[in-house]
């Protein structure tokens, strides 16, 4: 079997809704952005900001730093921006994994230039052994080993977005 369950759905929605009632008490007041970042972030958004209870703004930001494969191409850049302002607002960047780091730190530079009040991030997946960039992520949905993982809009090749759990893809499974 190429792929392995390492994150039942039941595990991620448990959590999801840990982190949302932490990011309600942890906002009391003042405009609350949502920031997912395309693409791999999208199913961790859709259930991340209806486990938060309090007004949101949802927007979507395109980075790419990866490319096809399974390592970071090293180089970040900004494939779709923002639609609305961020001045004065508390900022959450919604990310799938944070890996090298070096996607957020480029992401937490370009949006403080913004001046907004706050600017966090809530990730659902962090692999700290892998950091090459220092990254404070506020809200962590899991801690994971160095494994390659797919699954809940992760994608290898873009495949595999779709599946309900986090998945180690297994060396030896091929790209579409
Ligand atoms: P970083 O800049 O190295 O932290 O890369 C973060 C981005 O790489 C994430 O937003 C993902 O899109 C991608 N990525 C990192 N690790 C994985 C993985 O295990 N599976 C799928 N995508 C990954
Ligand atoms: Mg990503």
């Amino acid at each position: 079997m190429p792929l392995r369950i390492l994150l039942t759905e039941d595990q991620i929605q448990t959590r999801i809704q840990e982190l949302g009632a932490q990011i309600d008490a942890d906002y009391p007041t003042g405009a609350l952005h949502l920031v997912c970042i395309l693409k791999g972030a999208y199913v961790f958004l859709a259930d991340l900001a209806r486990a938060i209870k309090r007004d949101t703004l949802v927007e979507f930001m395109g980075i790419s730093s990866y490319g096809k494969g399974k390592t970071s191409s090293g180089e970040v850049k900004v494939t779709k921006d923002l639609d609305h302002s961020v001045e004065g607002a508390n900022v959450l960047i919604v990310e799938d994994i944070v890996d090298s780091g070096v996607t957020l730190s480029y992401l937490m530079q370009v949006l403080r230039q913004r001046k907004p009040q706050s600017v966090n991030i809530a990730a659902l997946l962090d692999k700290p052994e892998r950091r090459l960039r220092p990254v404070e992520v506020k809200y962590v949905g899991f801690k994971i080993p160095d494994e390659f993982v797919v699954g809940y809009g992760l994608d290898y090749g873009e495949k595999y977005r779709n599946l309900r759990d986090v998945c180690v893809l297994e060396e030896g499974a091929g790209a579409p």
